[in-house]
């Protein structure tokens, strides 16, 4: 028989009021269903203020930065570096000369392996990652390892998609030369122990890069009570724009490292004789940058500051909990990533039923997840699984939409005949 899922905890958060800022999830669909948008790993959607932000920047503002002294020029130099404060603050850097604009996490990672780690690389040095990986936190390193002999070293996780921090210990060695994992796994939901893993890290000198993709609109991030080495992270799933992130580094760090790519912004002086190179941040940022994406990106870190995002972690949290256990009384279904505390993402499998076939007939209902590997082969190795369905929150997910994802499963499970008929 269909049930619905059990009530949410109340938390005190108003999800009701946040989802009336995102007018994507009053798009009427075609098939007439209301949007149930569970995607949000993938990317979320953008409030209001966000989408003014990069209208009026186009209407108003827009110019080169850094360039030139007209009005135009001095409004886009002011959102393009506002945005800059607003996100030292929202990750409490020590400086904003400590944030570094990116084209999103990926970039981060690439940036950080290509300026920090490869220059001083060794065959036989050794690069710790866990085996919850998203692609962007391995291929990199995997990249530089192949071009000087470096080896990748992968910390194990247990049958829950949990990381141990002894077994991350026990893999730290004399030539780590610096270790790089997820804050949050987009494939399982596990949060992992990160305070604890940069501190065993840096017992042993070794610096850190957290993977922030899955975190930064989810839990509050404080980069400097973490002491991590580096922290990236994309706009665009903090309800900001694509195209556009963020890498923290520390300014020692950032100072020693030589420039990633080379052109306008990033120089100090040129000629033939040879070029000396800008300031940081700015020493990375070479190019006319996404500065629409910078204004819109400061209204984004607005937005999720007024949100307060301990509250949100509590709201997802109440929702997978609720999901997850009407999920469990779905014959068949099987959760993939059950590590106690874990964040708002349900991957998930059902018995005879291929992932995208799920995907496909929770669309026809309205409801929006992910189905594949989620760039993450190496976790659907671990799992022995092709591939799985992921539901993935955010704060404007309310009751109903967990209501519509379970009647959509026990639909799906109906039509692929596992489950007893409905009465008629
Ligand atoms: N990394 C994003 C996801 O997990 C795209 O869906």
């Amino acid at each position: 028989m269909s049930t619905t899922a059990p009530a949410i905890p109340a938390t005190g958060f108003d999800a009701e009021r946040t989802r009336a800022d995102f007018p994507i999830l009053t798009e009427a669909l075609p098939s007439g269903q209301r949007l149930v948008y569970l995607d949000n790993a993938a990317t979320t959607q953008k409030p209001n203020s966000v989408i003014e932000a990069s209208d009026a920047y186009y209407r108003h503002a827009n110019a080169n930065v850094h360039r030139a002294i007209h009005t135009l020029a001095q409004r886009a130099t002011q959102q393009y570096e506002g945005a800059r404060d607003k996100m030292a603050a929202f990750i409490n850097a020590s400086s904003r000369d400590e944030i570094v604009y990116t084209r999103g996490t990926t970039d981060g990672i690439n940036l950080v392996a290509q300026c920090f780690v490869r220059p001083n690389l060794r065959a036989g040095d050794e690069i710790l990652v866990t085996e919850l990986e998203h692609h962007s936190n391995i291929v990199p390193w995997q990249m530089i390892a192949e071009a000087t002999g470096a080896q990748i070293v992968v910390v194990p996780i247990g049958d829950d998609g949990s990381v141990r921090i002894d077994d991350f210990v026990s893999r730290l060695s004399e030539r780590t030369v610096i270790a790089s994992f997820a804050h949050i796994s987009n494939a399982l939901g596990t949060v992992l122990p990160i305070a604890d893993m940069i501190a065993a890290a840096h017992a042993k000198n070794v610096p850190v890069l957290i993977d922030g993709a899955q975190a930064i609109a989810h839990c509050q991030v404080d980069v400097q009570a973490l002491d991590v080495d580096f922290y990236c992270m994309s706009s665009h799933k903090l309800f900001g724009p694509t195209g556009f992130g963020v890498l923290y580094g520390k300014r020692e760090h950032l100072e020693a490292m030589p420039p990633y790519q080379g052109g306008g912004d990033m120089i100090d002086t040129v000629s033939f004789a040879g070029t000396t190179y800008n300031d940081i941040p700015y020493k990375f940022e070479a190019g006319t940058p996404n500065i629409a994406g910078a204004a819109a990106f400061g209204a984004a870190i607005d937005y999720a500051e007024h949100l307060d995002l301990n509250a949100v972690f509590e709201h997802e949290h109440a929702l997978v909990m609720t999901a997850t256990e009407a999920m469990q009384a779905i014959d068949g279904l099987r959760i993939i990533g059950t590590a106690p505390g874990k964040a708002g993402i349900i991957s998930f499998v059902m018995d005879g039923i291929h992932a995208h076939d799920i995907g496909t007939l929770l669309d026809e209902s309205g409801i929006a997840i992910r189905t594949g590997h989620h760039c993450a082969m190496p976790v659907m190795e671990r799992f022995q699984v092709p591939a799985t369905a992921r539901a993935s929150f955010a704060a404007y997910n309310t009751q109903a939409d967990v209501d519509a994802l379970i009647a959509g499963l026990q639909s799906v499970q109906r039509i692929f005949g596992k489950a007893p008929s409905l009465p008629a």
